[in-house]
C-alpha cells in the first residue's frame, strides 16, 4: 500500500490527458469494424441502482467499505469486434463484488448518458479527455464520511478511467481513506488509475488494485474473490 502526499494535481491530470488522448491502444479500440453482436445471455449482475446497506457479511469492515463504479451498456469492444452488452463488464463485476462482501453500493449515472453506439462514446471520450471535462454525475452523493475503504470502478477509456470518475473523486476529500482501483478492460489492464487517483486524491492510501478483461468478466468470480481476500475485505472460507 502506498501513502498518497499531495501531488501537484491539475499539472499531473493536464499532462496524462495530452499523453492519453489518441494513444495507441485508444486508436486500435476504436478502430475496430467488426458488425455488434448480440449479448444471447446478459450478465446476471444484481440491479444496483441505489447505495445499499451493509448486508451480514464475515467481515466487520464492510459497513465502512464503499463501491462507486461506472459502467456503460451497450455496444462496446469484444474480442477485436464488437458486442451489445445489456450490462455493462463494470456492472457484472460490481455485482460480484457486492455480493461477496456486501458493501454500499454507488453506481454513478452521467447526467448526459453516454451513447450506446461505440463509436460515439469513444469521440465523446476524447473530447471530454483532451478538454480536461468533468461530465456531470445524475445521482450525487451526499459523503463518503462513514467510509474508511472506496473501491473506483469504471471501464478504461483510452487508458484512463472515464472522466466522470474525476467528477465523482473531485467532490469528496479522500484524506486517510484507502482507495482501490478496480477495472474491466480490453488491452489496458489498470491503465491510468493508479496515477490519475492518486493525483486526485491527496492524502489518500493507494491499494492493490484489481484490473479484469472485460471479455472475461462472467468467469471472473474466484479472481475476484481472491483479491478482496488478499485486501482484507473477505475473511470467510469459501
Ligand atoms: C470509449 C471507449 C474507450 C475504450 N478505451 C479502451 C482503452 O484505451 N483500453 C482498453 O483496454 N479498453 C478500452 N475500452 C474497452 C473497455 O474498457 C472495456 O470494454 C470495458 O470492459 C467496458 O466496461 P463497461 O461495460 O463497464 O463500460 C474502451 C471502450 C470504450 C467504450
Amino acid at each position: 500500500m502506498v501513502a498518497l502526499n499531495k501531488y501537484p494535481r491539475r499539472a499531473i491530470l493536464r499532462g496524462a490527458l495530452l499523453g492519453a488522448a489518441g494513444t495507441a491502444s485508444g486508436a486500435v479500440l476504436s478502430a475496430c469494424t467488426d458488425p455488434p453482436t448480440a449479448d444471447p445471455a446478459p450478465a446476471s449482475a444484481p440491479p444496483v441502482t441505489e447505495p445499499r446497506g451493509a448486508p451480514a457479511s464475515s467481515s466487520a469492515r464492510n459497513g465502512t467499505v464503499l463501491l462507486a463504479y461506472f459502467s456503460r451498456a451497450g455496444e462496446n469492444y469484444f474480442n477485436g469486434g464488437r458486442k451489445w452488452l445489456s450490462v455493462g463488464n463494470t456492472e457484472v463485476v460490481a455485482g460480484m463484488i457486492s455480493r461477496l462482501i456486501g458493501c454500499d453500493v454507488h453506481p454513478i449515472e452521467a447526467a448526459d448518458p453516454y451513447p450506446g453506439d461505440y463509436e460515439s462514446t469513444v469521440a465523446r471520450n476524447v473530447e471530454e479527455q483532451n478538454a480536461n471535462a468533468r461530465p456531470g454525475i445524475a445521482n450525487s452523493l451526499a459523503s463518503i464520511d462513514r467510509y474508511d475503504t472506496i473501491l473506483l470502478g469504471s471501464p478504461i477509456w483510452n487508458v484512463r478511467a472515464p472522466m466522470i470518475m474525476t467528477t465523482f473523486v473531485d467532490g469528496f476529500d479522500f484524506a486517510g481513506k484507502t482507495i482501490h482501483p478496480l477495472t474491466t478492460y480490453a488491452m489496458s489492464g489498470l491503465g491510468n488509475t493508479v496515477r490519475d487517483y492518486a493525483a486526485s486524491c491527496p492524502g489518500a492510501m493507494l491499494g492493490q488494485g484489481l484490473a479484469v478483461r472485460g471479455e472475461e468478466v462472467a468467469d471472473a468470480e474466484p479472481a475476484v474473490d481472491a483479491w478482496l481476500r488478499r485486501i482484507g475485505l473477505l475473511t470467510r472460507s469459501a
